[in-house]
């Protein structure tokens, strides 16, 4: 009784020392990464000419923003803003919505610069600022590619019709008389819906439609009836930014030194166009 007693003190004994020893060994690892942590605060602020931009952007418009499969934002849009933020000094926060909200939480004051493919017109100007023309395009149709009846604009009239909500196809689709339309979150599903026979025609920026038809991202679709529109893209931010000008100086600077055409080059296989200096509106 006495002897079980007594090695019941021992091994309660060797244990507590044992889980003693533990804590300490697991407080001394947790040392190390608290103390990094203490100095990376230190180490952002050893740039003091580097201020955050937040960005938004509804990154499903390929090849301007989408993302990888491990989640890496990614596309033309994501590297010009970040060469941009590297000329300009600015580091880049990229804050993921969906379209109809982009440019609202820049006059929200939750985000202080938009980049998404964003249609420079004079709805859009009325509430932020635009950057000088980042990028040439224009709107167009896709319908089946075997359907021979629907060639224009004029031909969709009582059709069904799909669109991103909140942007400038949705607008043109609006103009055709009893189309029925389909309004989506983001592009492709209207791509997907053409695809699967669902709708008989989708209004989308054509270098968009272009990439998912050339990536196999969608079969069976094709454009027709050529450009319904020229729009230039802009960078947008509240109205009177101080950031406007910064933006525009990179901007100006990577068109000059062949960055942008670099960026072009990578993702739409071709020399970029020439863009205006200003807002055409
Ligand atoms: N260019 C069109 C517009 O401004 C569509 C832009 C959609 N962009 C996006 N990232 N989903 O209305």
């Amino acid at each position: 009784m006495l002897q079980r007693t007594r090695s019941q003190f021992y091994r309660r004994w060797l244990l507590g020392w044992l889980g003693f020893l533990g804590t300490l060994l697991i407080a001394a690892c947790g040392l190390g990464p608290d103390s990094q942590i203490v100095s990376s605060p230190g180490a952002q602020t050893s740039n003091p000419t580097a201020s955050v931009l937040r960005i938004a952007l509804d990154p499903d418009f390929p090849p301007f923003e989408m993302k990888t499969s491990d989640g890496t934002l990614t596309g033309f849009d994501v590297d010009l803003i970040n060469a941009i933020g590297g000329t300009a000094g600015f580091l880049i926060d990229f804050n993921e919505m969906s379209f109809d909200d982009v440019i609202r939480s820049l006059y929200a004051g939750e985000t202080d610069a938009a980049i998404s493919a964003i249609t420079i017109n004079p709805d859009r100007l009325a509430k932020v600022s635009f950057s000088r023309p980042y990028f040439k395009s224009g709107l167009g149709i896709a319908v089946a590619a075997d359907n021979a009846d629907l060639t224009s604009l004029e031909s969709l009239r009582g059709r069904r019709i799909s669109v991103q909500r909140g942007t400038t196809s949705e607008a043109k689709a609006l103009s055709v008389p009893d189309a029925k339309i389909r309004q989506v979150n983001e592009a492709p599903e209207a791509l997907q819906a053409l695809a699967q026979g669902q709708v008989d025609a989708v209004i989308n920026d054509v270098p968009v439609t272009d990439y998912a038809i050339r990536s196999g991202a969608v079969s069976g679709i094709k454009q027709v009836g050529g450009l319904l529109s020229e729009e230039f893209y802009g960078i947008a931010t509240p109205k009177d930014s101080p950031n406007l000008e910064k933006i525009n100086v990179g901007l100006t600077t990577l068109l000059s030194n062949g960055t942008y055409a670099q960026i072009y080059q990578k993702w739409f296989a071709t020399e970029p166009p020439a863009l205006p200096e200003t807002i055409p509106l």
